[in-house]
């Protein structure tokens, strides 16, 4: 009987409700009844819908694989974007001295703020957003720009429709996809059915023609860009930005290769006029410090930054960060501090330009073979064009006649078919090794 129709009775909220009069059978005699049922929870239809395994362990699986068969080739990785030289002294002796701290009772610290280290947010602030006003309070450290790509995603409305460079990183994709924003994947296309695929080719100078980009709530954007190594110039930022503000969109804007620009290219999205409307930067120490394994980044989010009903984003954010992240290691900040000191970057140019001269032996190799190479100025990736072969295939002759291993453009997304992503993140040796071997075997 309903409960108003139910006169002078109490009604029992549902959730305290009476014993019932006839108990359930336990959960194992369910289980004895149902033999049809498998163990476990249901899958996430958005977990189902993730294509093939995440392309670097699919990579590690062929040259694992390619190890085994050839037990005395001697592989040298030039594939996932991963850093080689060590990290500079200044730099770790201030984790050491942290570390150390922490034994004692005057230098012991428990939680920190979940927003990062005062000194460290200054730091970022004042040393990597001189130019373009950046604030302490707008900026957010974290434990790496991967960590920030998905918890951006918790941010968003569960229907954001979003797009992407094509190539592209694919954390945007799959991260987008784990939220069930993609829609279906489309074998025909090789894309998901929601989601806006910018292409990035040499014909439109990898930056999308945005007179024929259908609108999306998010754009990701990478520049320097991963895989092509092309960074977007000034005034096609402006024209982001532009574009951005007349559709009402946000730009979530990776610059986790900002430190290896080397002409006038912006190094970050802000230095544009009015890109704290529309913008969000995610970045990284991972890159330019060799904090792979270390892990720190931060995200900027400006307070001009605001939702179509006008609340401010960065509330959100904060909101989210203090849920979601309880902080950056407190050592590791003090790495990060030192990195921005006066000789933590200096130290750090030199690692840099290591591997700049890195990438530009490869592209002077691949140019030898006759091949048209991209990127490798602005960035530590060489993006070479196959015209017409398909990039596993490439991969694959690669591995088998020189050992190295590289990553299919294809899985960077539809638009990177025909070209392979050539990391210039290596030993010296290995690299001078690899060109010899390229040279030769190609
Ligand atoms: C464009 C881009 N963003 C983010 C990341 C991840 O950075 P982190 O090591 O800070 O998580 C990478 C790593 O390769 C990257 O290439």
């Amino acid at each position: 009987m309903p409960c108003q129709m139910m006169a002078a009775s109490i009604c029992i909220p549902r959730a305290v409700s009476a014993q019932p009069a006839t108990t359930f059978p336990s959960w194992k005699s369910f289980r004895e009844r149902r033999t049809d049922l498998q163990p476990g929870i249901p899958r996430s239809v958005h977990m189902e819908n993730l294509q093939n395994e995440y392309l670097f362990p699919e990579i590690f699986m062929r040259e694992s694989e390619h190890a085994r068969k050839n037990p005395h080739a001697k592989v040298i990785k030039l594939g996932i974007g991963d850093t080689t030289e060590p990290i500079p002294n200044i730099i770790t002796s201030a984790m050491v001295e942290k570390a150390h701290a922490l034994s004692t009772v005057d230098g012991y610290t428990g939680y920190g703020l979940e927003q990062g280290n005062w000194e460290l947010r200054k730091a970022i602030a004042e040393r990597l957003y001189r130019n373009s006003g950046v604030k302490e309070n707008e900026v957010f450290v974290s434990d790496g720009a991967q960590c920030d790509i998905s918890r951006i995603q918790m941010l968003l409305a569960s229907n954001s429709t979003v797009a992407v460079q094509d190539p592209t990183f694919p954390a945007y994709v799959d991260s987008s996809v784990i939220m069930g924003r993609a829609g279906r994947f489309q074998a025909e296309t090789q894309k998901y059915r929601n989601i806006v695929y910018m292409k990035c080719v040499p014909e439109n100078n990898f930056f999308p023609d945005l007179s024929s980009t259908p609108r999306a709530d998010v754009i990701f954007f990478c520049s320097p860009n991963n895989p092509t190594g092309n960074a977007a110039t000034r005034q096609q930022l402006k024209q982001l930005v532009d574009f951005a503000k007349e559709n009402g969109s946000i730009i979530i804007y990776d610059s986790a290769y900002a430190a290896f620009i080397s002409d006038e290219s912006p190094r970050s999205i802000f230095e544009i006029p009015g890109a704290k409307e529309v913008a969000i930067e995610i970045s990284s120490f991972s890159k330019f410090a060799g904090f792979t394994g270390v892990r720190l980044g931060w995200t900027v989010v400006p307070e001009q930054l605001l939702y179509s009903n006008g609340y401010p984003v960065i509330k959100d954010y904060n909101r989210l960060v203090c849920t979601s992240f309880n902080g950056a290691s407190n050592i590791v900040q003090a790495g990060g501090l030192a990195c921005l000191s006066d000789e933590g970057l200096k130290a750090l140019r030199k690692t840099v330009n290591y591997y700049k001269e890195n990438a530009k032996i490869l592209v002077d190799t691949f140019e030898s073979l006759g091949l048209k190479v991209y990127g490798g100025k602005n960035a530590p990736y060489v993006w070479v064009h196959f015209p017409g072969r398909d990039s596993w295939d490439v991969f694959n002759k690669i591995l088998q006649r020189t050992d190295i291993v590289t990553v299919p453009g294809i899985g960077f997304g539809p638009g990177g078919e025909g070209f392979i992503r050539v990391s210039a993140f290596g030993r010296r040796d290995k690299i001078l090794e690899a060109s010899t071997r390229l040279r030769n075997f190609l």
